[in-house]
């Protein structure tokens, strides 16, 4: 276990870093496999004054409001959260409520590390995408990251009804070739590829 001191000591580093606005990136595979794959990937075309939705923050996402090529907000149900927001552009609320805050108004909506860690059972899950279609253009993108294993879900993302709404993809992302993709088999870190696709008349309307 970590000593009182060690974690006070973690704790001061964070705080300054914060307050400094130094970057405080994580080295693992998902996350280099986001910030150096998804990331470019996300920045080839945007068209001026695109938006993009980035849920759940962390000290550690804090740089990756200014490396994405887009209007960058940021949405998290912990108000302690607000800190590792985009500054300005941060709402303190919940994924599975975000037609209370935006309209049909992205172009991008990153879902990473939420399935396990706040948004845990299926319906909280088809609920994300009711809202994620909502709230982004037609043909707009859906990124997912989530941990594929029993400790963080217990449903099949595809299983879920809400999942026909959109369509997989396959990005063009050099050695991808599959629109899911595992990058970290340590944690079993995966990354699925979506496009929203045109509402059908048998979809009921959001309530
Ligand atoms: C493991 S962190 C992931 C942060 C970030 N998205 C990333 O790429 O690592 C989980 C964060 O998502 C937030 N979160 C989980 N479920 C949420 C939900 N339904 N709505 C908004 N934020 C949520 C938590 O409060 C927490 O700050």
């Amino acid at each position: 276990m970590r000593s009182l001191f060690e974690r006070l000591r973690r704790s001061v580093r964070k705080r300054i870093a914060i307050w400094r606005d130094e970057p405080m990136p994580l080295r693992t595979p998902d996350r280099e496999f986001l910030e150096q794959r998804i990331f470019p990937f996300l920045n080839v075309h945007p068209a001026a004054g695109d938006k993009l939705l980035f849920i759940g923050v962390a000290a550690y996402t804090r740089h990756y409001y200014r490396q994405l090529r887009y209007d960058v907000r940021t949405i998290d149900f912990n108000r302690r959260a607000k800190k590792y927001g985009h500054s300005g552009r941060h709402v303190v609320g919940s994924a599975t409520e975000l037609t209370r805050f935006y309209g049909r108004e992205f172009a991008v909506i990153v879902a990473n590390g939420l399935i396990g860690y706040g948004l845990d059972d299926r319906a909280g899950f088809g609920r994300l995408l009711q809202m994620c279609h909502a709230c982004l253009y037609e043909g707009g993108v859906l990124i997912i990251g989530y941990n594929d294993n029993a400790a963080h879900l217990d449903f099949v993302l595809r299983d879920v009804e809400e999942y026909g709404w959109f369509e997989e993809f396959v990005p063009a992302i050099n050695t991808v070739t599959s629109a899911t993709i595992k990058v970290n088999p340590t944690n079993d870190h995966t990354f699925v590829f979506l496009k929203s696709q045109p509402a059908r008349r048998s979809q009921a309307p959001l309530r």
